[in-house]
């Protein structure tokens, strides 16, 4: 479980390969400041979600399934789900209940990351969170 916790130690980048064609690529996560949900935001999540967290980020029309529109969440949840969000980025709810997921989890990810800080896991997520309800459409 531990190895399987160390593979998903990946983010995926978009890569054109010489036949013009996108696909994902994985590759290490780079290192961000903790206190900057918008720079994690752009390093981690932009590149399927869009720098505007519209949907549109470059490696988007290589997954099978369309990343969420982040934009999006207060108006389709009722209001901003924080909760939910963090659980997402944990890791522990389960986005795959409609077959396969390609979001990839975070919170192993930020742990290693905050070399097993598990406060600083938990600044990580909570910046993010703050960053991507402030760009809930009103
Ligand atoms: C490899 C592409 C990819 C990356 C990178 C990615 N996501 Fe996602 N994300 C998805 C996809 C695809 C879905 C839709 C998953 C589903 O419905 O099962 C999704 C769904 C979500 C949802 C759920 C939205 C809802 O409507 O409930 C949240 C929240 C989210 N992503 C946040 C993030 C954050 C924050 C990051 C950066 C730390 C991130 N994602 C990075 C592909 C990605």
């Amino acid at each position: 479980m531990r190895q399987l916790l160390c593979f998903a130690v990946l983010v995926c980048a978009l890569t054109f390969t010489a036949q013009g064609q996108t696909e994902v690529q994985h590759s290490g996560a780079k290192p961000t400041s903790p206190a900057s949900g918008k720079e994690m935001f752009l390093a981690y999540c932009a590149s399927c979600h869009g720098k505007d967290a519209k949907g549109d980020g470059p490696a988007a029309s290589a997954l099978k399934l369309a990343p969420a529109d982040l934009t999006g969440l207060t108006k389709k949840y009722g209001k901003y789900p924080a909760m939910k969000v963090t659980t997402i980025l944990n890791g522990q709810a389960d986005l795959a209940a409609h077959g396969n997921t390609e979001m990839p989890v975070w919170g192993p990810i930020f742990f290693r990351m905050s070399q097993g800080h598990e406060s600083e896991t938990q600044q990580r997520i909570a910046n993010l969170n703050h960053y991507i309800e402030s760009l809930q459409a009103k």
